[in-house]
């Protein structure tokens, strides 16, 4: 069996370390690289700490308006397709990679596996999910992460070739909490002591382009660091650049430090007393390991984390999202949950070596 990996951005890095180990034992796998994400800090550092083979093929596409990124993501992959003649297209969680690898292998009549299937907003002013829906629809094999995920694509219609399978990233956490725990030295090259800090990462489009946004989240980082408290920010390149239009360099108490690697991430994660963020990713993983999250936004796909106020919509309101803080941090500490006792990326690779629609 041969499989055509596509991966462009920094989730899709971390969600396919697992999964390509494990499907390397029974395919051969090529592994392409969109290039939609580029700086070392936001690519090239995952590879080397998580053991990612080297990608076959680097598409270069760089960044770019949503039709020139997918468009010029599109053209590219479907040239690799021609080349390779895959069985099955793997593609990751919603970015524009993840929705051009699936269109340019649906068209060519190549059976397309998307990994966290089925996850909704229900808000379709984000382009991710726009990137989510399409790609489900145009998906043979579909691997949901939860429960509301099936749901969802049920209600949607689909249910052939719907798999139940757990979700990745819990893989890539649990096989590397130990190591990362180990191996980082960020606590000590920060001057941090274990809950001594809060966490924050920012970087969707509805909280970076919109400029009242961006400070009204600025504004209740700073009133937190004001209260006293030490608030970590790893800027996301989209971040830094409108951060540093609106001048915001911040105040004593919040960190503004590049995006760190993975086992540095999960590291500050599991030692931070809470943390506030918009991403996916960051929201399942501090979830897991049972430190309280606030979401700066006003919905999330992960409506499990909210059900036992574990997370926190704030959107991006800065009373609000000082109030969740004050709420999280008064809240007793969650023991994390065992959420996925099976491997994903297991489950994964049995459909595809079943071939099971
Ligand atoms: C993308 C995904 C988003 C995902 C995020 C993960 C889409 C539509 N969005 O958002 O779903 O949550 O990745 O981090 O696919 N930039 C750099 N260096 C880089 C990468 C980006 O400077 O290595 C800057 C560029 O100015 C670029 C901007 O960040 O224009 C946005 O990058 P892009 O990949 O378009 O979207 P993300 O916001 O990263
Ligand atoms: N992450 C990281 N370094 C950072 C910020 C995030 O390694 O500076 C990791 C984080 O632990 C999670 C993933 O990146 O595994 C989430 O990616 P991101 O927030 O960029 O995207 P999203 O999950 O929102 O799509």
């Amino acid at each position: 069996m041969k499989v055509v990996t596509v991966i462009g951005a920094r989730p899709q890095f971390i969600k396919c370390a697992p999964v390509s180990r494990e499907l390397r034992k029974m395919a051969t796998e090529v592994l392409v690289h969109t290039g939609q994400h580029y700086d070392d800090t936001m690519s090239e550092v995952f590879f080397r700490e998580l053991e990612i083979p080297r990608p076959d093929y680097n598409l270069g596409v760089g960044s770019g308006p949503h039709g020139v990124q997918t468009g010029e993501t599109l053209k590219r992959i479907e040239e690799v397709l021609l080349e390779e003649r895959p069985d099955h297209v793997v593609v990751y969680g919603d970015t524009n990679s993840t929705l051009a690898g699936a269109l340019a292998a649906a068209k060519l009549h190549i059976p397309v596996a998307h990994v966290e299937a089925g996850l909704r907003s229900f808000n379709k002013r984000m382009p991710e999910e726009i990137n989510r829906v399409m790609t489900d629809h145009i998906s043979t094999l579909l691997f949901c992460p939860t429960e509301t995920a099936v749901t969802n694509l049920t209600q949607e219609g689909m249910t052939q070739g719907v798999h139940l399978v757990g979700d990745v990233m819990y893989d890539a956490l649990h096989s590397n909490l130990l190591l990362a725990e180990r191996m980082s030295t960020i606590l000590e090259k920060l001057g941090l002591r274990s809950k001594g800090y809060l966490l924050t990462t920012v970087h969707r489009a509805e909280n970076t382009d919109q400029p009242e946004n961006l400070s009204n989240i600025v504004n209740a980082l700073i009133e937190i660091a004001e209260s006293g408290q030490t608030v970590v920010f790893p800027v996301h390149p989209r971040t830094r650049k409108q951060l540093d239009a609106l001048a915001g360099n911040g105040c004593a108490g919040l960190l503004m430090i590049d995006p760190v690697s993975y086992l540095d991430m999960v590291v500050l994660e599991k030692n931070a007393k809470a943390v506030l963020t918009d991403s996916g990713g960051v929201q399942k993983e501090v979830c897991w390991l049972g430190v309280p999250c606030v979401t700066l936004r006003d919905e999330t796909e992960w409506v499990e984390t909210l059900a036992d106020g574990r997370n926190r919509l704030a959107g991006a309101d800065t009373k609000r999202i000082y109030a969740a803080v004050c709420a999280a941090l008064a809240a007793p500490e969650f023991a994390p949950p065992v959420v996925h006792p099976v491997g994903a990326a297991n489950a994964i690779i049995t459909c595809l070596a079943n071939g099971r629609g």
